[in-house]
């Protein structure tokens, strides 16, 4: 399949250009420093602001001229230009094209690494709307469907009882269901094998289903296990069968998990009604994503980008080593009806589907045996990316809406097309913009990434090429898949976009009568909550590795919506244009909504991060973590060794951090001499010479030759193994290799320049900066909140209030953070305690000591917070005032540029360069993804698996890990002014 792409690909440029400059200066880290630079930066500021201010800067379109007239009105700084600006926006919207886009994109089998024609027709769409266009491709491992066979046996005779079809019904009115292309029936990454066994109903197949068919005696070791869809990600079901000694893998979508819109409740099936039809199969990935010991992206190159010629690893720490296939209801139904009556009935109501005739019995049944055959073609191909960019006047504080365009079917107008076509309509309307002279403040990026359904592969592999580029140069990441499925906005984002994300809602009305705007929508049907980010989509990249704030929004199934024929091939343009979306009305309004998003992010002067909403749910999510702590630990001292890792400085991590944020985080605290002994003593001892690890294949690499224009292969240091975090290990951030050397030079040089010594976060210190951080200025008003339960109302971090407003009037209720909270007897005790008190404890402490302590570092953090947001609204409100002098404004230019710094950074700091426990590749400690449930999100996933694990000393460590990340945090924010 991929020799085709390569002879059609020629005249594309091996290199890949990426629309995200790269860093050659060795940047000064640290505080401004009048010199040469400082005084171009002043005449080029000048410059900047006489030729903003001249009317020619915005051109006046033409239809505008008509219909308002004032031509003078328009400035730069005001609000009148944003407004006429949205009017331009708006207006390209009233025309919708995509349900034409949609059909283009979901007339042809797509799936990764086949779909060259779509990559290079999206390439041209980019263009004709005035997007600078490229491509971008890696050879990653792909499995394509080759033979696949199911069989139901009787053990004694051999005789075939049934015969599974692994065929989903023709629907005479739905062209994408019949005639050339169809994808068979298949799992991405499910092992090759023929297996003959008897086999055991395993209810979804989680690592809890499992341990409870251990304790009923029901022996899976040699069989083959039949798991319902739902739950947790479907490549875990594979893992966790895999690790109980299954020998394959059945998946099904039972009918119990279509909230009642079933034939049996008197539905009709799709197309004579909303049910699902029952045919119907969800083909998808088996790849182990965010498991424990695994990572998402190429399973040949975990860490480091798949560029031709890069050394490859054994996937099998990613990819399963048994077959398995999904299938339909309809055709589980006569395999599964041989179990009634054996083994056991399980009585847990959530054992039970609603699959008729099926009692829910374990078996196995040793009567019968099923036949599991899969065959499938396993090849390196190349994925193609498109990216397409509006450049801004910052191309360091980029925007990125990213959407991937391969599916498993022929059609896929709901996954991942929708998407599809709502990204094309962003570009269409920010194009007409473009075309209005338009200026974009921030560069907007807008990437159509292919091979997601297999693994987040063509995010994964550009976000590892492009590691420090990213978190140099990007703001923010928005997320588009699933864009349109139904008529319930879901939303799930890092905190410091929730804001931008109510604000915009708030500004459209939603289709329905009746029920006012999005926003009210929202409330109404999703009592507010924004949830929060795990797996299962292209944002993990951004988040997860490199610690870019990122949203994932979509309208999903809500009441009265269809059942979702995910990945399927009635995930069709006919199932979306007549059961999902007539008239595509949701794709407009997704287009119109994530535009204005996107707007807000890029034309704000202030870069509209709520950071106080981060560090609320940050009290949120430690709270949560401190009030499942075991009370029994709470009194324990704790040992000189778990406390060494909670003192513990972690220069590694200082300059991981540093490096990420453009240094703009890391303790600006230089350790010197004369502190604590004993945290000396610590430090010393970590002082030994850092091993590494490079894993067992790492040692037989050979150095590759096949090397493709300026590309060298990584040929060093990518880890395999998943080691203990106690060992050292040196991960390859970058694709390339000379970046990445000189990268380690610089990582050198930043490490020489600390000094080592002792611990540098002394309370006192704390306090001092404490009390340092009240910021005094005119007209705002500073909101602290009595603790982290009261919400705070009416108040929105942005000056532009008529821009901002929500017009239902309601308080921002911080229902937003809906991590459930175990509400624990000794939720309240973690009282910040008197810093003299820690103080004199220091090499004596309790837990309870260590939480509290961190506890207090988290309020400090809050507190700065607040008065950062308050800045955040008063230097807008200064920019948007016309009255202010020229000379104010210059030191307002500069003001600013440092204070969107510190915000665009904030969350890199919340990097680990290890990673999680036994997954590190994840390098986020707040959010990752459950480690067995792949999907949903984890919030302080290091505390929350140590106590899941009941690993006192590893919940220790890592509350030195958050601790210092939250002091780290607190610095830049306390002394922005
Ligand atoms: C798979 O194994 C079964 C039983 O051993 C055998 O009958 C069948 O021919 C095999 N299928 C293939 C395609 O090799
Ligand atoms: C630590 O605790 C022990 C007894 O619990 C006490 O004797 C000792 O003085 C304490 N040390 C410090 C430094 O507070
Ligand atoms: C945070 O602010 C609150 C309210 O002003 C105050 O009571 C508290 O002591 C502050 N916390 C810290 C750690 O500065």
């Amino acid at each position: 399949m991929t020799d085709q792409f390569l002879d059609e690909k020629k005249g594309w440029s091996d290199e890949p250009v990426l629309p995200l400059h790269e860093e050659h200066n060795e940047e000064e880290y640290g505080r401004f420093k009048i010199s040469k630079k400082f005084i171009v930066k002043v005449l080029l500021c000048m410059g900047f602001y006489f030729f903003l201010i001249s009317p020619a800067a915005f051109k006046v379109p033409s239809w505008a001229k008509g219909l308002k007239g004032v031509v003078s009105d328009y400035s730069y700084y005001g609000k009148a230009q944003q407004e006429k600006s949205l009017d331009v926006f708006f207006k390209a919207l009233e025309t919708n094209f995509a349900s034409n886009w949609s059909k283009k994109y979901t007339a042809e089998p797509h799936l990764a690494g086949t779909n060259f024609g779509l990559a290079e027709w999206t390439k041209e769409k980019f263009e004709e709307y005035g997007l600078k266009s490229t491509i971008d491709q890696y050879e990653v491992l792909l499995s394509y469907p080759h033979e696949q066979d199911l069989r139901l046996l009787d053990t004694n005779t051999g005789e075939q009882l049934y015969r599974a079809p692994l065929k989903e019904d023709e629907i005479e009115e739905d062209e994408t269901t019949k005639g050339e292309g169809l994808v068979p029936t298949f799992l991405g990454y499910a092992a090759n094998g023929n297996v003959t066994s008897s086999f055991v109903y395993v209810n979804y197949g989680t690592k809890d289903d499992f341990a409870y068919l251990q304790k009923l005696g029901v022996d899976v070791t040699g069989k083959i296990v039949i798991a319902r869809y739902g739950a947790i990600f479907r490549g875990l079901k594979v893992k966790f069968a895999q690790e109980n000694g299954a020998a394959g893998v059945l998946l099904y979508s039972d009918p119990g998990d279509d909230h009642g819109i079933t034939p049996a409740k008197g539905f009709g099936q799709y197309p004579d009604g909303p049910a699902r039809q029952e045919s119907s199969v969800q083909r998808g990935s088996a790849q182990f994503l965010g498991g424990i010991g695994s990572s998402p992206g190429d399973p040949t190159t975990p860490g480091y980008a798949s560029k031709p010629g890069v050394d490859r690893q054994d996937p099998h720490a990613n990819i399963g080593k048994i077959p398995a296939l999904p299938i339909s209801y309809r055709e589980v139904k006569p395999i599964l009806d041989k179990l009634n009556g054996h083994g056991t009935k399980v009585s847990l109501n959530n054992w039970k589907g609603e699959l008729d005739g099926f009692e829910y019995w374990t078996g196995p049944n040793e009567d019968v045996q099923l036949n599991l055959y899969n065959n499938q073609i396993y090849n390196i191909s190349t994925l193609t990316n498109v990216y397409g960019e509006f450049e801004g006047e910052r191309k360091d504080e980029a925007i990125i809406i990213g959407n991937h365009r391969d599916a498993w079917i022929k059609g896929g107008a709901g996954d991942p097309n929708s998407g599809s076509a709502v990204l094309l309509e962003i570009a269409r309307a920010l194009g007409e913009l473009k075309a209005n002279g338009f200026k974009f403040k921030r560069t907007i990026i807008l990437q159509s990434f292919d091979g997601e359904e297999y693994g987040l592969l063509g995010s994964t592999e550009f976000g590892e090429y492009a590691s420090k580029r990213l978190q140099h140069n990007v703001a923010a990441y928005l997320n588009l898949d699933s864009a349109v499925v139904g008529k319930q906005l879901d939303l799930s984002a890092s905190p410091l976009l929730n804001d931008v994300l109510r604000s915009a809602a708030s500004k459209l009305a939603y289709p329905e009568p009746g029920v006012g705007t999005l926003y009210d929508h929202f409330v109404k049907e999703g009592d507010d909550k924004i949830g929060i980010l795990g797996s299962g989509s292209d944002y993990t990249v951004f988040l997860e590795h490199l610690g870019i704030p990122s949203a994932d929004i979509g309208f999903r199934g809500g009441k009265g919506d269809p059942v979702y024929q995910y990945h399927s091939n009635y995930d069709s343009y006919y199932w979306m244009a007549n059961f999902a979306d007539k008239g595509f009305v949701y794709h407009n309004l997704m287009a119109k909504y994530l535009g204005l998003v996107t707007l807000e992010l890029s034309q704000k002067e202030v870069l509209p991060f709520g950071l106080n909403k981060y560090a609320k749910a940050l009290k949120e999510y430690f709270n949560n973590a401190a009030a499942s702590v075991p009370e029994e630990w709470l009194n324990e001292k704790v040992h000189h060794k778990d406390l060494r890792k909670f003192y513990n400085h972690d220069f590694d991590d200082e300059t991981f951090v540093r490096e990420s944020s453009n240094g703009h985080y890391a303790s600006p605290f230089l350790p010197r001499m004369g502190c604590h002994r004993s945290a000396m003593i610590h430090h010393l001892k970590d002082e030994k010479p850092k091993k590494l690890h490079f894993g067992d294949i790492h040692k037989s690499q050979k150095k590759n030759s096949d090397q493709v224009g300026h590309f060298e292969a990584t040929s060093k240091a990518h880890h395999t193994g998943y080691n203990d975090e106690e060992q050292d290990v040196e991960t390859i951030e970058d694709g390339n290799r000379a970046s990445q050397e000189r990268h380690e030079e610089k990582t050198k040089i930043k490490v020489e320049k600390i000094k080592p010594g002792c611990h540098s976060f002394d309370t006192k210190k704390m306090n001092k900066f404490g009390k340092k951080q009240a910021i005094k200025k005119p007209d705002v008003q500073i909101y602290h909140e009595k603790d982290s339960e009261v919400t705070q109302s009416e108040h929105t971090p942005s000056g532009d209030t008529d821009y901002h407003k929500s017009s239902h009037g309601k308080s921002f209720h911080v229902k937003d953070e809906h991590h459930k909270a175990k509400k624990g007897h000794h939720k309240d005790k973690f009282h910040p305690p008197h810093p003299i008190e820690m103080e004199r404890k220091h090499g004596n402490e309790t837990l309870r000591m260590l939480l509290e302590k961190t506890a207090y570092d988290l309020d400090s953090l809050f507190n700065a917070t607040l008065d950062f947001d308050a800045k955040s609204e008063y230097l807008q409100s200064q920019y948007d005032d016309d009255n202010i002098s020229w000379w104010q404004r210059i030191k307002l230019h500069f003001q600013i540029k440092k204070h969107n710094k510190i915000a665009q950074y904030f969350e890199r700091g919340f990097l680990h360069k290890k990673g999680l426990h036994e997954r590190p590749w994840f390098k986020h400690i707040v959010y990752a993804s459950g480690r067995f449930t792949g999907y949903q999100g984890q919030t302080l996933p290091g505390l929350n698996e140590a106590l899941e694990d009941k690993d006192f000393g590893r919940f220790v460590k890592w509350l030195g890990i958050v601790s210092r990340a939250f002091k780290r945090s607190f610095y830049p924010i306390s002394s922005t002014n």
